[in-house]
């Protein structure tokens, strides 16, 4: 008999093949792991998610948008605002977000996280160097924004991106707020907002 277990409707729930309290405590360790998942990160997720980071940024521009210790904190104080993919309980995706309280992104809004605001701010999406061009990015921002719909008092979503990116977040919902006041090193950014209000149902077109 399969046991359903999920955090919240959005979160794809998993099956536990056989009910837990029928196994043997040696059976019961050698459980399978789900082959995909998507749950909140935890500040013990910190170390795969920086890895990920850092071969995503640091090849790149040099510049991490998190660095290691902005990552545990964030996890540490708003976790139901992240988002991981876990593969056979490797992490190959994952998207953190923060709470925002003024219209538009500052330099403040990098390193800090105000609670109880209707904005979120998406700090970083990356997905594994083995993983992208699968669809897995647009798969997991997906159902971020769609987890966020559920997350009562939020209404929308901001983020900041290269020019290059604008288009990947535009087929994904957001709108243009025109240039960022962020800047960082001699990288400039584009703002972008989603509205989190109505479509909580809307499928994706792949049908995901
Ligand atoms: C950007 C990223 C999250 C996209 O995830 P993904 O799983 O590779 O993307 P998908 O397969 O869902 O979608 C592919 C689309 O992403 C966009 N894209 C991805 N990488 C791109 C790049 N380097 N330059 C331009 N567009 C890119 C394109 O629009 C592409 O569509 P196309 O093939 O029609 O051009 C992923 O490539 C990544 O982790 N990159 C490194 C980190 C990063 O830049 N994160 C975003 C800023 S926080």
């Amino acid at each position: 008999m399969a046991q359903q277990v999920s955090g919240s409707p959005f979160l794809k729930p998993f099956s536990l093949k056989t009910p837990v309290r029928a196994l043997s405590p040696r059976r019961q360790r050698r459980h399978t792991l789900p082959a995909s998942e998507f749950r909140n990160l935890t500040p013990q997720d910190a170390i795969s998610v920086f890895e990920i980071e850092r071969e995503a940024f640091v090849s790149v521009s040099g510049e991490c948008p998190l660095t290691l210790e902005e990552v545990l904190a964030f996890l540490a104080q708003c976790p139901e605002l992240s988002l991981g993919w876990f593969e056979e309980g490797q992490l190959v995706a994952f998207v953190i977000g923060t709470g925002w309280d003024k219209e538009r992104l500052s330099q403040e809004a990098m390193t800090r996280h105000v609670p109880d605001t209707p904005t979120v701010h998406i700090h970083v999406l990356s997905v594994h160097r083995h993983c992208r061009y699968q669809g897995k990015g647009s798969i997991l921002l997906w159902r971020y924004l769609q987890y966020l719909r559920c997350v009562p008092g939020l209404r929308r979503a901001l983020l900041i991106c290269e020019d290059f990116l604008v288009p990947f977040y535009l087929k994904a919902g957001f709108k243009e707020k025109g240039p960022s006041a962020i800047a960082v090193s001699a990288m400039r950014f584009q703002e972008m907002e989603h509205t989190l209000c109505g479509q909580a149902y809307a499928r994706r077109n792949s049908g995901v």
